[in-house]
């Protein structure tokens, strides 16, 4: 009896992992500053799937975890650096050497060139605690290093920063990317690492031309951001689908090219780009859900996107929060009624009956 118990126990375990979608950490999460170790950390804590990450490249190679082309939104460097920005002002991580880029201190994202936070409920970036730029390779270190000490998965989602920016100066991002997750043994489907980025083309050069098993996800977006040379228009119909479907295993759109939302960011309907996705079984994991900037009922928002749209993800800032109102939706799904693992209880329990009458007749 106890052995079935731990069975159904198990089964109802396995089928809330598998139910609930995936929740990835937005740059680790909203309540440190972006991208540090710190912030990563907080986004294991808080239980994420994932943490989505972006890398550039500085002067001499090594691959940095930051968001932006430029330093001026998130650290100090006008400050330390005052004669290293270029004529538009601003001071490139590619101009820079990784010992250099070590001396920053890093905050909460603000304007470039004001003190004006981007986001200003969260962490003040006028804190004086010296947060640090943090390298893919320490990344890496605490992904591994988190998984063992917590005994908690959890994966990295990492962006490839415009491939065709890195270009210009004749270097391949993908190639140096590539090289160190091999030097880590990070090189198969099953290993806990994605790799996205907007230049799809550069998706079919990993796969194809350097041979890549790692999971590749798709960055889709409307042509006119401008975020590469890559046609979405086409990506985003079915014939695009289909072709990204022989190279990547899912897509990362926008949320507003999966639902439409009227100007007070109510939700009107959604667009065939998820089913076509899963057509061609592509996950789907739309960006990015905001609490602390999302006009309308967040929970509304979330329990959409989960329940109609049928994301297989959410890339979020407030992961602890998506958390709890995915699993709010997931018990609540039936109403009154008893949830899932109630019923799988049951189910064993009349089969384990079924079969003591059996062996007693
Ligand atoms: C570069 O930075 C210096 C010092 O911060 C500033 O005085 C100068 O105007 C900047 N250059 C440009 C082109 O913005
Ligand atoms: C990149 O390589 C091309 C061709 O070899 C050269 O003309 C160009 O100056 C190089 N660019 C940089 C930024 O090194
Ligand atoms: C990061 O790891 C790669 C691969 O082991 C190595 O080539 C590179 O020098 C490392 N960078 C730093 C800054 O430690
Ligand atoms: C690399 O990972 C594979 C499994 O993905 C494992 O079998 C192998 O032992 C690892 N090699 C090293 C050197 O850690
Ligand atoms: C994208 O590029 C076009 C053509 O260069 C330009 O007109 C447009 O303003 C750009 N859009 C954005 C959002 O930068
Ligand atoms: C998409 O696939 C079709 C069929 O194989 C092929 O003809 C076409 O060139 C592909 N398009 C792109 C942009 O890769
Ligand atoms: C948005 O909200 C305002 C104020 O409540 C309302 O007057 C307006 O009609 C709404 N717009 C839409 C598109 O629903
Ligand atoms: C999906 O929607 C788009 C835009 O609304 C439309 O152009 C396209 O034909 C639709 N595709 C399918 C297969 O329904």
């Amino acid at each position: 009896m106890l052995k079935i118990f731990l069975i159904a126990f198990f089964l109802s375990k396995i089928y809330q992992t598998i139910e609930r979608p995936l929740v990835i950490g937005h740059r680790g999460s909203a309540y440190l500053p972006e991208l540090t170790l710190e912030t990563q950390s907080m986004g294991h804590a808080l239980h994420s799937d994932m943490i989505e990450i972006d890398v550039c490249l500085s002067r001499d190679n090594q691959l940095l975890v930051v968001h932006d082309l430029y330093l001026n939104a998130v650290s100090n460097v006008g400050n330390l650096y005052p004669n290293r920005n270029r004529s538009d002002g601003y001071h490139y991580v590619i101009d820079f050497d990784l010992a250099e880029l070590r001396r920053l201190t890093i905050h909460e994202r603000t304007i470039p060139f004001t003190n004006t936070q981007v986001y200003p409920s969260r962490f003040p970036s006028s804190s004086s605690i010296p947060f640090s730029l943090s390298t893919l390779n320490e990344t890496l270190e605490l992904l591994l290093g988190l998984r063992r000490s917590t005994n908690q998965q959890y994966q990295l989602l990492i962006e490839i920063k415009n491939p065709e920016y890195h270009s210009q100066y004749n270097r391949s991002i993908s190639e140096i990317l590539l090289s160190t997750l091999a030097a880590y043994n990070l090189t198969e489907l099953t290993d806990p690492i994605v790799i996205q980025t907007f230049h799809i083309e550069e998706l079919i050069h990993i796969r194809k031309n350097h041979g890549s098993r790692l999971r590749l996800v798709a960055l889709l977006t409307w042509n006119w951001l401008n975020e590469s040379s890559s046609d979405y228009d086409f990506y985003r119909s079915e014939q695009g689908l289909q072709n990204l479907s022989w190279i990547v295993q899912g897509i990362a759109p926008n949320m507003e090219l999966l639902v439409n939302f009227d100007s007070n960011g109510s939700i009107i309907d959604m667009t065939n780009l998820t089913s076509l996705a899963h057509k061609y079984q592509l996950a789907v994991y739309p960006w990015t859900f905001r609490y602390d900037t999302y006009k309308g009922n967040f929970k509304e928002l979330i329990d959409f996107f989960h329940r109609k749209v049928q994301v297989d993800g959410f890339i979020t800032s407030q992961p602890d929060l998506v958390i709890k109102l995915l699993e709010q939706t997931t018990t609540n799904a039936m109403g009154e009624l008893p949830g899932i693992s109630m019923l799988l209880y049951g189910l064993i329990f009349v089969i384990y009956l079924l079969m003591k009458m059996n062996t007693s007749i």
